[in-house]
């Protein structure tokens, strides 16, 4: 009887913990971040950084594959592809592995940039993908 009661504690515990991996792993990095120099993540310096065009191998953003609104399908602008939204309030598997995150980050911001992103950039950019919502600019 114990272990039916442990069993479906456990059962009902999966969807919570999985939905609460986005922060977690968002956390981790951020403390990654600050160890390197990062003060806390900034939403509105995100979003900033997000829509702002740079200059390498023609002018991007991270907004010109991903678009404006995080909850909507990108557009990848070389190969067309659709990229799935990049909020996880629409989309639970973002921001779930850190891994993917960083290899990601790097290679994008790269990019975008013709550099890596820095720590602070990177915490901006992670805190507002974390926050965005449907309806937002
Ligand atoms: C040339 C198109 C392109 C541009 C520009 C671009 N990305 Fe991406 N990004 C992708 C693709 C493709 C993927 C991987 C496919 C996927 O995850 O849907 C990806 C994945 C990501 C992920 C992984 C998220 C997760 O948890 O799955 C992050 C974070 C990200 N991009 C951030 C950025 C940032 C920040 C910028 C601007 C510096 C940027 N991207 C610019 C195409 C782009």
């Amino acid at each position: 009887m114990n272990n039916h009661i442990l069993f479906a504690v456990l059962l009902a515990g999966v969807p919570l913990s999985s939905s609460q991996a986005g922060s977690a792993t968002v956390n981790t990095l951020l403390q990654e971040y600050a160890i390197l120099g990062s003060g806390p993540g900034d939403a509105e310096q995100g979003k900033q950084f997000w829509q702002k065009m740079f200059n390498n191998n023609g002018e991007h953003s991270c907004a010109s594959c991903h678009t404006k609104d995080l909850t909507q399908y990108g557009k990848h602008i070389k190969t067309g592809k659709a990229i799935k939204p990049m909020s996880p309030a629409v989309n639970p598997e973002r921001l779930t592995d850190s891994k993917k995150i960083s290899k990601w980050l790097k290679r994008n911001c790269k990019w975008t940039l013709g550099r890596e992103c820095n720590p602070q950039e990177k915490a901006n950019v992670l805190v507002y993908i974390e926050k965005s919502q449907t309806l937002q600019d």
